[in-house]
């Protein structure tokens, strides 16, 4: 059974899109299997791996983006879904096995103008058609925007491990507690739609810290946010596993520049050679296979 993760924080900005690209390139370069799904009304990760030329058409029309299995719905996620989605200059496949569920703009109109059937929440239909293709991945994984509101809603349902990104900050630490809070009250929420098939509803298995600056010290702030994740923790609110990644994302150049090129950091050859950014986030992705700890 796929492993399905959500990377989401209260927190815009903090890396969770570049996280989890990175990330997801770096599971598929180990062989892995791996399907992103883009729930960020901003697409951020879509226009990164697909490039402008290939969303722009899809931005225009719709048609492709995963809102359209809600309105008009004659879409599903298995007929939307961009296998092997990066391409060469060349038009070759360099990262096969990385998927993704692409989304536009239009993914914001969930949020108000879709009406839809209320005995079937836009997190339901996501989630059944969403089974469907599962047998085909190791790792799902949701790049959410900073809130659990209808998109978000669908990454969230479906997962059942999250992550949260942060930074060395306060802003995190009070995104990642608005999170906890609106978490607990989705989970209630959604809890009569729940499937036994679907494994237990999504908890927060770690955090990990992105963009940290060489020479700043980072242990007031992981000690900050460990005594919250220990207060959540005690109060049954996280997994009982949760814990701050031992594996971080240092800051650098390079993780901007690879959006600008419509790579993640790990093929852009040349430009990262010797960039130690590259192996945190490979350390990340092989941190993740391992967590949570397997039962002895
Ligand atoms: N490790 C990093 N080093 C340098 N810049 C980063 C790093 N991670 C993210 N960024 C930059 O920070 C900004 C916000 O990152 P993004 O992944 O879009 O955050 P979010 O998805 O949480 O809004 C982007 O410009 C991105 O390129
Ligand atoms: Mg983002």
């Amino acid at each position: 059974m796929a492993r399905k993760l959500a990377f989401i924080n209260y927190k815009g900005g903090v890396g969770k899109t570049s996280l989890i690209v990175n990330v997801a390139a770096c599971l598929a370069r180990m062989g892995h299997r791996v399907l992103l799904c883009d729930f960020d009304t901003q697409s951020n990760a879509s226009i990164w791996l697909l490039k402008l030329d290939r969303w722009n058409p899809i931005n225009a029309t719709g048609e492709g983006a995963v809102f359209s299995i809600f309105e008009p719905g004659r879409h599903r996620v298995c007929d939307l879904i961009v296998r092997d989605v990066v391409l060469d200059k060349a038009g070759g496949h360099p990262l096969p096995g990385l998927d993704l569920l692409p989304t536009s703009f239009n993914l914001v109109d969930l949020e108000s103008e879709y009406a839809g059937d209320p005995r079937r929440p836009a997190y339901v239909i996501f989630q059944e058609q969403l089974s469907e293709v599962e047998s085909d991945y190791d790792f799902i994984l949701f790049d959410c925007p900073p809130n659990i509101l209808r998109a978000s809603q669908c990454g969230v349902f479906s997962a059942n491990e999250i992550y949260v990104p942060a930074n060395p900050d306060a802003l995190s630490l009070i995104g990642f507690t608005l999170l906890i809070e609106k978490l607990g009250r989705f989970q209630q929420l959604s809890a009569s739609f729940r499937r036994s098939s679907m494994g237990p509803a999504a908890q927060v298995y770690g955090v990990i810290f992105n963009a940290i600056k060489t020479g700043v010290d980072i242990e007031v702030p992981k000690m900050r946010m460990q005594l919250r994740l220990n207060q959540f923790k005690a109060a049954k609110r996280t997994a009982k596993e949760a814990r701050i990644l031992d594996s971080f994302v240092r800051d650098a150049m390079v993780v901007r520049r690879a959006v600008a090129l419509g790579l993640p950091v790990n093929l852009l050859g040349q430009e990262a050679a010797g960039d130690n950014v590259v192996r945190d986030y490979e350390r990340v992705a092989e941190e993740l296979i391992r967590n949570p700890p397997l039962p002895a």
